[in-house]
């Protein structure tokens, strides 16, 4: 895998295998023993998927390039294949992305170092997918047979489309749980209302209302949302015992959750967020695994390189 832009490239055991480095990594962080850098290129907003990235990338020690597109010569009219070759030039080892293009990786077929989708438009959230995953995968072990309902916004989620697929690869049973707007218009998707959803499931992915993806004139007030489609305080009530809640966040508290259950005992929303810069890492080492940057086997000081090709243990 060269680069790394949806959870549709990697087999069930590649994700099985990301989930247990990612433990490996709870316990113990690897430091690869060579100057690399990174560069996080954000051209949406951004906290959680950025600043994981960054702590994977320092856990892993990695170096920065310190990109804000508010300052740099996107502002002059640089284009993304323009600022990718620019820092592959100046010797970027990885570059993360995030962009509001469903497919902007396909400019970028000239650039010649690994690149991570942090996110590209409603389209693919493929790391949120896998921390996702791996937050599932820590309580219950196994997707085989779980119920997974993902709820909300769902045709204009990313996550929603990164997961949906990559869940049902893994044997968990997925329903949809939408407003009629929020529908997806393709696929062979299970849909069922809220109150289904809060019986059924072991899983309850609730969705952020991507308000910033809507057409203009579907943009609407929210008052009634949480009551007709969201987990209020009443339905959490009606959820299975072992089940559990997740959220990619930001959160629009009292939209798709009641602000009480963001941190009640059955959600795990501040647990994904912090799997999120393990899985990060996971994904940033095997990339740079199969680039041929670091291997397994091989351990030489950076300063003894003398310009040869350099090949580092993490
Ligand atoms: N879940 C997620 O992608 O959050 P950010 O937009 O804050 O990165």
């Amino acid at each position: 895998m060269r680069q790394f832009i949806s959870t549709d490239q990697l087999t069930e055991k590649d994700i099985i295998q990301l989930i247990k480095q990612a433990q490996k990594y709870k316990l113990s962080s690897p430091q690869i023993d060579e100057q690399m850098f990174a560069a996080n290129l954000f051209f949406e907003p951004s906290t959680r998927t950025k600043m994981s990235f960054i702590v994977a990338q320092r856990k892993l020690g990695l170096e920065i390039l310190d990109f804000n597109k508010e300052i740099s010569s996107v502002q002059k009219g640089e284009s993304l294949y323009d600022t990718a070759k620019t820092l592959e030039s100046i010797g970027a080892n990885l570059l993360v992305i995030r962009d509001k293009k469903d497919d902007w990786m396909e400019e970028l077929k000239g650039i010649n170092i690994p690149i991570i989708n942090a996110g590209a438009g409603k389209a693919e959230h493929p790391t949120q997918s896998l921390l996702d995953l791996l937050t599932i995968y820590e309580e219950y072990g196994s997707f085989k047979n779980l119920n997974v309902t993902i709820v909300g916004d769902i045709k204009y989620s990313r996550v929603a489309h990164s997961n949906a697929k990559a869940l049902r690869r893994l044997g968990a049973n997925v329903s949809l749980s939408a407003p009629p707007v929020f529908q997806e218009d393709s696929g062979d998707w299970n849909n069922i209302s809220i109150d289904e959803a809060v019986k059924w499931s072991d899983v309850l992915m609730l969705l952020r209302v991507q308000h910033e993806r809507h057409p203009d004139k579907m943009k609407k007030n929210m008052t009634s949302y949480l009551e007709k489609y969201g987990l209020t305080i009443e339905r959490e009530k009606r959820m299975k015992k072992h089940a559990i809640i997740l959220h990619p966040a930001p959160v629009n508290r009292g939209v798709e959750i009641d602000t009480e259950l963001v941190e009640c005992s059955k959600s795990r929303i501040f647990k994904q967020m912090n799997n999120g810069v393990y899985i990060r890492m996971a994904i940033i080492t095997k990339l740079l695994k199969e680039w041929g940057y670091i291997n397994e086997k091989t351990i030489e000081k950076r300063d003894t390189l003398n310009g040869h090709k350099r090949i580092h243990t993490i």
